[in-house]
């Protein structure tokens, strides 16, 4: 086939400029697929904090990492395969995957870099065709339970949290060793790999808390059998005693075992104080800030861990993908979920950015 054009919203390079970027519609040229690659149409795909942080050209500019001129974001999504290399045996043409996006992994498996967000050379699945390696597609089970814009949803978040609460729980585990599952509590501040992984601490019989600044969003962790705590409308003073309060008194005055903080920078002081001793602070990401002022000394009489994870191993991403299927641990979408469609990406984008979504996985639909 030699090379060819696609059609792809694409990230062009600010060329040294800070500020943000815009995508824009444009044509890519990918080259035919090696023996290990299959070539896919992207048919759903989820929009990601990372691809805001892209096109926002903060934390990095990615196009100037990757030293490209342009660049096909999004890491979240399914696909149909549409052609396989010689070395892939287990996939055929017609088979929907979804896509796991680690880019460049270590030895042990673990990403050190993200497909179609800092790895170089890769394609996320804003475009029409993309190429990828054979581990960067997982084979969805067929069963009519669930709706491809669901794998989507759970390509990311979902692995993300499978993988994140694996680690925060061993590690919570090695030194609390005889408290049964229904005297631990969980919490989490807002976002959808927080919602994945309480929801997973739910499944293990743990009670579950997480914080939302929306009525829609309270509403679903209350039908979720999670503790909603609204944080809307409140100063950090008045929070940080309505979040206390209600923790104190779920947990006879012991605190968070395990407390799920995304967000980072502003939320830490309380993330510490409400933390129970030997609790551990789960994290996989940074919202509004990566930097802590810790203070060791009292983190270390305290006995709190801290788990730090990014994305998942391969394996990880099959045994998450098995156990949703078991268990029935998928993203909840409204039967009337809004799905963006490939023209209304640029209206995803602002309206991502400007926080005016309800739903924790805005889904965009590319070749369906
Ligand atoms: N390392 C990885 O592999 C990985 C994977 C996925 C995501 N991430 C990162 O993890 C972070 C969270 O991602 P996500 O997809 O779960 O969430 P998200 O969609 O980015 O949503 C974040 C949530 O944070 C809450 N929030 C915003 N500002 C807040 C504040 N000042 N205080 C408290 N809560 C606040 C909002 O909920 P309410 O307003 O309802 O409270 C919002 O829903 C992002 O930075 C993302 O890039 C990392």
């Amino acid at each position: 086939m030699g090379k060819f054009t696609t059609e792809a919203w694409v990230l062009p390079s600010g060329r040294g400029r800070s500020e943000a970027g815009q995508l824009v519609r444009d044509t890519v040229t990918l080259s035919d697929i090696s023996a290990e690659e299959v070539l896919a149409e992207p048919l759903y795909g989820c929009w990601e904090g990372n691809m805001t942080h892209a096109i926002q050209r903060n934390p990095i500019d990615i196009c100037m990492a990757r030293q490209e001129e342009k660049v096909v974001i999004g890491n979240a999504g399914v696909v149909r395969i549409l052609k396989t290399g010689e070395a892939v045996h287990h996939l055929k043409a017609g088979d929907h995957c979804l896509l796991f996006c680690n880019g460049i992994w270590d030895e042990a498996g673990y990403p050190i870099k993200i497909l179609g967000y800092d790895a170089p050379r890769t394609m996320g699945v804003l475009a029409r065709r993309i190429k990828l390696h054979m581990q960067q597609v997982i084979p969805i089970p067929e069963d009519p339970r669930f709706s491809l814009p669901q794998w989507a949803a759970f390509s990311l978040r979902y692995i993300t949290a499978y993988a994140n609460w694996q680690v925060a729980y061993g590690c919570w585990r090695t030194q609390m060793k005889h408290t049964e599952p229904q005297d631990v509590f969980v919490c989490a501040w807002g976002g959808g790999v927080s919602l994945a992984e309480v929801t997973l601490a739910q499944q293990m019989g743990c009670q579950a808390a997480m914080v939302a600044s929306t009525p829609e969003r309270l509403a679903l962790l209350q039908q979720l059998g999670i503790i909603p705590i609204d944080r809307s409308g409140l100063d950090n003073m008045a929070f940080e005693k309505k979040l206390l309060d209600l923790v104190y008194s779920q947990t006879d005055g012991k605190g968070v075992d395990i407390f799920i903080d995304n967000i980072g920078t502003p939320v830490y002081k309380l993330t510490v104080k409400a933390l129970a001793r030997q609790g551990v602070i789960a994290t996989s990401g940074w919202k509004h800030g990566a930097v802590l002022p810790i203070s060791r000394a009292m983190e270390c009489i305290n006995r709190h861990l801290y788990v730090h994870t990014h994305y998942a191993s391969y394996a990880e991403g099959l045994e998450a993908v098995a156990f949703a299927q078991q268990q029935q641990w998928m993203p909840s979408l409204a039967a009337n979920e809004k799905i963006y469609t490939w023209e209304e990406i640029p209206c995803l984008v602002e309206d991502y950015a400007a926080g005016r979504l309800d739903t924790y996985f805005p889904i965009f639909s590319i070749n369906s």
